[in-house]
């Protein structure tokens, strides 16, 4: 079934959960959409697992429009969000409209991510007053990883956690259809999640969630830089990857591959004629 905001809200008042992971490629968000996910992020993420740089900082429009359009021509029943990345709508609300309008048009995507609360309501508004539907990310919020001193659960004091409860009430009077919380309390999620119309996905905020969001290769275990606490991993995809990489090379240096059903013929007539 070909998901939607509307059907990813239904979900939420049905109390089915939504799954989410990430994908960057077209082959790896087909698969994903053959086994039924609901919804495929392109997350700046790539910046790290895909492009090797210690944090998302880097990520450019043209890195998200190159990957994001790939994982849409993959994704035919997913819906499919792009992340913006840093300062990509940070500096302006014009800046913003721009930026999301060309992640839409040159992706094919059906929304757009962005990071922050109440400081960037402006920008939510903009984005969906200009018909593009926008997921909102609060909690950590890894663009801001230098502000907050490292990657820290969020909202863990009672004024932290009114101040997320706020954050969480503003993105969706902006016009959030649907909000990430990222390394939230479990307690503090669930009761955000009670008290939002739109669904919530978590990644470290517990199973209160609406649905809940992995970096796939955290959750496959391809990624060994650093593994998050709230990651498990579903798969151990690194080491068989790593096995086949070697028996490959042992079967090429022993000449065993490729072998006669891997190999084209020739007739012998036409062989001996060479010679
Ligand atoms: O970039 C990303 O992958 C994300 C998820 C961690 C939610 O924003």
């Amino acid at each position: 079934m070909k998901q939607t905001v509307t059907t990813l809200q239904k979900m939420k008042e049905n109390g089915e959960k939504i799954s989410m992971l990430t994908a960057y490629d077209y082959s790896t968000a087909k698969l994903f959409d053959e086994a039924g996910i609901h919804t495929i992020l392109v997350g700046d993420s790539l910046g790290m697992v895909m492009l090797g740089y210690e944090s998302t900082i880097p990520v450019t429009v043209n890195d998200m429009i190159h990957h994001g359009a790939a994982v849409v021509r993959g994704a035919k029943n997913a819906l499919v969000v792009v992340d913006m990345p840093f300062l990509s709508y940070q500096t302006s609300v014009y800046d913003a409209v721009v930026n999301a309008g060309r992640i839409m048009k040159e992706t094919g995507a059906t929304a757009v991510k962005l990071e922050g609360g109440k400081e960037v309501c402006p920008q939510i508004e903009a984005i969906v007053k200009a018909s593009i539907p926008v997921v909102a990310h609060i909690g950590l919020t890894p663009q801001s990883v230098n502000a907050f001193g490292g990657f820290k659960v969020q909202g863990k004091t009672e004024e932290a956690a009114k101040q997320l409860i706020e954050a969480a009430l503003a993105v969706e009077a902006a016009g959030a259809f649907m909000v990430v919380l990222e390394c939230v309390p479990a307690k503090l999620a669930e009761l955000i999640s009670k008290q939002l119309h739109i669904p919530t996905i978590g990644i470290g905020a517990g199973a209160g969630c609406d649905g809940q969001v992995l970096v796939y290769q955290d959750m496959l275990a391809m990624y060994g830089d650093f593994t998050p606490k709230f990651v498990k991993q579903f798969a151990q995809v690194g080491v068989t990857m790593k096995q086949a990489v070697e028996q490959y090379m042992k079967e090429v240096s022993d000449g065993t591959f490729p072998a006669k059903e891997h190999t084209f013929a020739i007739r012998d007539e036409v062989i001996e004629k060479l010679y």
